[in-house]
């Protein structure tokens, strides 16, 4: 096993153990003082070790995406959101074979998937929380007025074996830099004040009011009536976050790192970190490029091929040799965790540990036991 940075085989995703702890701590800390319920998401590291270590710090549970998330985190949460629409037969399934000491929450925006959803909660012989999600601007799913969040809380809480648990929204069209938030969050606040109030004259008020990104996340106490944020990106953080102002350079956790594999053509450095180490995703913020050295944030990858980044020379009086490693951050660290087996934990550069991204993929994380009479079927 390596002992130091220069003996691994690249390209590796690298984690600063300081950093991820101070940024565990931070957001743990955000959350006490502001008396909100942390709820992280775990698809930025899908590790149940970074998972129990949120727990540990006071998180009041977890949020998932995928069921391969749910089954993997049931190892060391027994309160479990998955914030996805609870549609199809294979999911429905998945969810009702979580072990029954889990508590299970889904995040729902259409009455056609409540009987179905019902029927796997009774098959599993349990009720299942439903948050009622609401489109509060960034327009992937949600119900778009507070009437129909009413009518869905209504039919949820008319079927025995679902329970209204809340309102749940994210915010993820705020992504101006933190220091322009203010109108966006008071709208949003104004818009949250709204559903709630509809909720509360039906007679069904929202007990948990679920919201949170990462960008938003320091100012998040702004939006009155918001009881649970659940933040991801946060653990790690990556070059958009920096860049929207929700964390500084420094607390930039995970990095790529990889080795300078070509400087033969003028002007660049060629590196073994392409888009399937890095991902080819967008900085979702003011810059360019796919990801920037650690050392020297003006040298950008502006090009990759699938195990080719180049590296732009052109901002930097910097030549690197042939064999130099270098530290990359990544535009969005979550899609860069999916793209790994494992991750190194180092200290300097002395490589500390290693941990698996256990609940990468999305297959079963556990032998489906043989159908009894006594375990759920198909629904
Ligand atoms: C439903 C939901 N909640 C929370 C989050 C976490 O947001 P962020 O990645 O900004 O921390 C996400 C991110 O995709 C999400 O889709």
């Amino acid at each position: 096993m390596a002992t130091y940075l220069e003996q691994l085989e690249t390209p590796v995703p690298i984690v600063d153990l300081d950093r991820l702890a101070f940024n565990l701590d931070r957001m743990a800390a955000y959350a006490t003082l502001h008396g909100l319920r942390l709820r992280p998401h775990v698809k930025t590291h899908k590790s149940p070790r970074i998972a129990a270590e949120q727990l540990r710090l006071g998180a009041g549970g977890l949020t998932c995406a995928t069921l391969r998330e749910a089954e993997v985190m049931a190892e060391v949460c027994d309160d479990l959101l998955v914030a996805y629409p609870p549609v199809g037969a294979a999911r429905l399934e998945r969810l009702a074979r979580l072990p029954s000491t889990v508590k299970v929450g889904v995040a729902a925006d259409d009455g056609d998937a409540m009987p179905a959803l019902a029927v796997a909660a009774k098959l599993s012989r349990r009720v299942f929380d439903v948050y009622v999600e609401a489109d509060m601007g960034m327009h992937r799913v949600g119900l778009a007025t507070p009437e129909k969040a009413v009518a869905l809380a209504r039919q949820v809480s008319d079927l025995s074996s679902l329970n209204f648990a809340g309102l749940l929204f994210y915010p993820g069209h705020i992504r101006e830099p933190m220091t322009e938030q203010s109108q966006p969050l008071a709208v949003l606040s104004a818009q949250l004040a709204r559903y709630l109030e509809a909720l509360d004259d039906a007679g069904l008020p929202a007990k948990i009011v679920s919201g949170g990104s990462t960008p938003a996340a320091w100012r998040f106490h702004e939006v009155h009536g918001v009881t649970e944020v659940r933040p991801g990106t946060y653990v790690y953080n990556d070059r958009t976050t920096a860049n929207i102002g929700a964390c500084d350079w420094d607390d930039c956790a995970l990095t790529v790192l990889a080795t300078v594999v070509s400087v033969a053509v003028k002007g660049q450095a060629v590196v073994d970190a392409g888009a399937k180490a890095l991902g080819r995703e967008p900085l979702r913020a003011e810059g360019d490029g796919y990801g920037a050295l650690l050392d020297r944030p003006d040298v950008v990858v502006s090009r990759m091929s699938e195990e080719h980044g180049i590296l732009d020379l052109s901002k930097t009086a910097w030549r690197p040799r042939l064999g130099d490693q270098v530290r990359i951050v990544p535009n969005h660290v979550c899609i860069v965790v999916h793209l790994f087996d494992e991750i190194v934990g180092v200290r300097g550069h002395a490589v500390e540990t290693r941990w698996p991204v256990a609940a990468r993929g999305r297959g079963p994380a556990y032998d489906l036991a043989p159908e009894g009479p006594s375990r759920p079927r198909a629904v």
